[in-house]
């Protein structure tokens, strides 16, 4: 099993599209494991998007990311992050595929309503800066013998 980070973005929590996109991750069958409504600060957007530092986008980027609430959530399930940057699609809403979330809900190359961890690593270092010890949670789903096969007594 794998964890991701998803942050829903300025654009996506103003334009009242969370509950929308969190649905999509529900329906999908992965898990919900952690989830708060939170401000960035210039600090963390920095740490963050340490990557991009000098490219031309980054500062706006940061401008961005800080400029209103988001939401960000763990997100649970085999392959999670690869599943969730499908879901996603590409990066600018004008060049993403209808089906995905940006491809659905935007067509702004810099407003991309989203954010996903892009490898383990990069899930692991992203979890710890967005969330405190005990605040991505083990739980159980009811749900679980349906949605993976587990007749092999591990997840299929
Ligand atoms: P993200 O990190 O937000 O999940 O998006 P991503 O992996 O698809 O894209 P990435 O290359 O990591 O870029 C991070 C964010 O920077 C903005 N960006 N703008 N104008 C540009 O050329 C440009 N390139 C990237 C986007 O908001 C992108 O999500
Ligand atoms: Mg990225």
């Amino acid at each position: 099993m794998e964890t991701t980070l998803i942050i829903f973005k300025p654009d996506a929590v103003q334009r009242g599209l969370s509950g929308k996109i969190l649905t999509r991750f529900e329906e999908k069958g992965l898990q919900i494991v952690g989830m708060k409504l939170m401000q960035i600060s210039q600090e963390l957007a920095a740490t963050h998007y340490e990557a991009h530092q000098g490219k031309p986008f980054y500062d706006g980027l940061v401008k961005f990311m800080t400029s209103s609430p988001v939401v960000v959530l763990a997100v649970r399930g085999m392959g999670a992050i690869g599943v969730s940057r499908k879901m996603m699609g590409a990066t600018f809403g004008s060049k993403a595929e209808p089906g995905t979330i940006r491809g659905d809900f935007g067509v702004s190359n810099s407003f991309n309503l989203i954010h996903g961890s892009d490898s383990p690593e990069a899930a692991e270092r992203e979890l710890k800066l967005f969330f405190k010890d005990g605040e991505v949670l083990d739980y159980n789903r009811a749900i679980a013998s349906w949605v993976y096969d587990m007749s092999s007594g591990s997840p299929e």
